[in-house]
């Protein structure tokens, strides 16, 4: 793990510190939303400059129905405009989405990028592009901290495509699937190669299965007052 200024954080401790940082500090959601977005955008272009035969394109960006398929979103922007090639595809039905989601704003916008994004049809099948043999590398934004309960379909499916394309698999800020405080696997969870997670590490990357599905960790400052967390 990368070295951060913050120890490993229950996946509640920052939920309770993102709401600090919007409600007593006035720091709106969507703002750390693109800082998280922004940062990880900037580190998959780094891991693939080192790397360009392992790090191929296009970037396969798999959203979930939460704030962490909104961050998804935002790196596809970041990544479109530093020139990569860049694909979306949907693990929900968009249209269940709520209008005012910090994850809505952001698919909204980059829906009005020439982004190409597969928003899928029911029953929500793995994408055809995401099979054994596929080149490309996959950014996992499936699910977060608010992975709630073991995964089911078509979400469960996903991540079982996934980890058997052979692809590199890059998760934002947790393996889908990993337990955020027990490193325990929920049904499955996905095999990253480099999970890029925000504002502090969680404490299931370093218990149970967390180190091997988490891979190497990459902590994104997002912008979160340092009062909040230094207060814990
Ligand atoms: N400002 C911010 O809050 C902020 C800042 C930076 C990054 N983030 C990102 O936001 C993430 C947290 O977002 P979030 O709270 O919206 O949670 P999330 O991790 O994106 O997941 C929430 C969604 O997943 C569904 N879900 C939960 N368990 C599931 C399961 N087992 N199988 C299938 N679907 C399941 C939920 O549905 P149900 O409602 O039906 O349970 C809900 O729609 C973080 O991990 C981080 O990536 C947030």
């Amino acid at each position: 793990m990368e070295r951060s200024p913050i120890p490993p954080q229950l996946p509640e401790t920052i939920r309770r510190w993102d709401r600090r940082a919007i409600e007593e500090f006035g720091v709106p959601g969507v703002v750390l939303m693109e800082n998280a977005g922004a940062g990880a955008a900037r580190i998959l272009l780094e891991l693939r400059e080192a790397e360009p035969g392992r790090y191929a394109t296009p970037w396969r960006i798999l959203c979930g129905p939460g704030n962490n398929g909104g961050d998804g979103y935002v790196v596809a922007r970041h990544l479109h405009n530093a020139g990569e090639d860049v694909e979306v595809y949907l693990a929900f039905d968009p249209d269940t989405l709520r209008p005012d989601g910090d994850n809505t704003i952001n698919l909204r916008i980059l829906e009005k990028t020439g982004v190409k994004i597969d928003r899928g049809r029911p029953p929500w099948d793995p994408p055809r592009p995401v099979a054994p043999g596929a080149i490309g590398s996959i950014v996992d934004a499936l699910l977060g901290t608010g992975l709630s309960r073991p995964l089911r379909d078509p979400i469960l499916a996903w991540v079982r495509a996934l980890n058997a394309s052979g692809c590199p698999v890059v998760s934002l800020d947790l393996p889908s699937g990993l337990d955020a405080a027990t490193g325990d696997v929920l049904g499955d969870a996905v095999r990253a190669v480099h999970t890029i997670t925000f504002a502090a590490p969680k404490r299931g990357f370093v218990l149970g299965e967390g180190p091997a599905r988490a891979g190497r960790v990459h902590v994104v400052d997002i912008g979160m007052p340092r009062e909040i967390w230094e207060e814990g």
